[in-house]
């Protein structure tokens, strides 16, 4: 029998997207449509979004499998985004799969977009496999866990606001950069100077010890809060022109250095050297350079960009998981914003 085909289905934000993988990591086909529109708004509106998923789905589907070579009979078992996310942009997505999973009475898998975040990478490099310590950065969510095995999860950490992603895209509207905001700060921070202004780094400072709360968590609202306090101040005195490169740089450094520093802990505290990044900001650079850096010998792998960002291969590796240990779900069940992440425990020990 040949290994089961996989059909993924992501709409859980602002991205239309279906995957054909042939188990366990072959994407066949693969179809990632973003909605440009929510640029004009500096932000996903989710009203729209829905709308969008919507006019988009069959297409996007129909690419999919026209790419894989395949066509709906030949699928095996049907995943979806079930959450977390837009409530009415993961309904698009999950009822056209239910529909698919009844019409062609095959296997449906409800799919937590998070632990597919986690999944991506596997697609790509082979060795990133448990146990690993997972990052976690995306626009919704920033996660620091250890991952003895999939479907195993030990949150180390996460935010206590704002997410990293949310970070790059609201300190890049204060700078007058388009959406989404990661990519354009580190295209305008590349000309800046990342010592130019010395940004707090929120949840670093002040002698934390493996037993203060603090340890692994993260704060980014504070960060924001500082870059807009001096945003304002040079646009008073008329420099933000020239300073806008280094403002951007020294943000960038700033939200690196924390990310760097808690998974460093992570990996001392699990005695592990092996580190996975998922999620949008997964994509930047200077997160990658630095954690290179800081890992030395250890292993580091972080999706291309095209895995980094919300796409549905990842869906469909993590629903082809989920399918292999009999997790299925019934076509009764519903999308939700907030999904619990599964197999996730909460940290009960730090064990440095
Ligand atoms: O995972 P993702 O595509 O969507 C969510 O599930 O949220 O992540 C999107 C986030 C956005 O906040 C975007 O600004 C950020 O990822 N991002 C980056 C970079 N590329 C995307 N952040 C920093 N540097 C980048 N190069
Ligand atoms: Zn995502």
């Amino acid at each position: 029998m040949p290994a089961p085909l996989v059909l993924g289905i992501e709409t859980s934000c602002d991205e239309t997207s279906a995957a054909v993988l042939r188990a366990p990591r072959t994407v066949l086909g693969h179809v990632i449509l973003s909605q440009d529109v929510h640029a004009l708004y500096g932000g996903v509106v989710p009203e729209i979004a829905s709308r969008q998923h919507l006019t988009a789905i069959d297409d996007v589907v129909a690419g999919a499998l026209r790419e894989a070579g395949v066509g709906l009979h030949d699928i095996d078992v049907i995943a979806a985004t079930a959450g977390p996310g837009l409530i009415g942009a993961l309904l698009v997505g999950l009822t056209y799969a239910k529909a698919l999973a009844f019409a062609l009475e095959r296997p449906l898998v409800a799919v937590h977009h998070m632990e597919a975040h986690l999944f991506a990478t596997e697609l790509e490099h082979e060795s990133a496999h448990p146990p690993f310590i997972g990052l976690l950065v995306s626009g919704g969510h920033t996660m620091l866990v250890w991952v003895p095995e999939w479907g195993t999860y030990e949150l180390l950490g996460e935010t206590r606001d704002d997410a990293a992603g949310e970070a790059f895209d609201k300190v890049a509207k204060i700078l007058g950069l388009g959406y989404p905001g990661g990519p354009a700060i580190q295209r305008v921070a590349a000309d800046g100077d990342p010592r130019a202004f010395a940004f707090p780094r929120p949840m670093l400072s002040g002698g934390q010890t493996p037993d203060d709360p603090d340890y692994f968590a993260f704060s980014f609202s504070g960060l924001k809060t500082s870059v807009l306090t001096r945003v304002r101040e040079l646009e008073q005195s008329g420099e933000l022109d020239a300073r806008r490169a280094d403002v951007a740089a020294s943000f960038q450094a700033a939200v690196v250095d924390v990310l760097v520093a808690k998974v460093m802990r992570a990996v001392e505290a699990r005695q592990c050297n092996r580190v996975v990044l998922g999620g949008g900001v997964a994509a930047s650079r200077a997160l990658r350079d630095s954690l290179t850096a800081a890992l030395g010998g250890g292993e580091l792998y972080a999706p291309s960009a095209r895995l980094a960002t919300d796409n549905a291969a990842m869906i469909a590796r993590a629903g082809l998981f989920h399918y292999e240990q009999g997790d299925l779900a019934p076509l009764s069940v519903t999308a939700r914003a907030d999904l619990p992440f599964p197999g996730l425990a909460r940290l009960t020990a730090v064990g440095v």
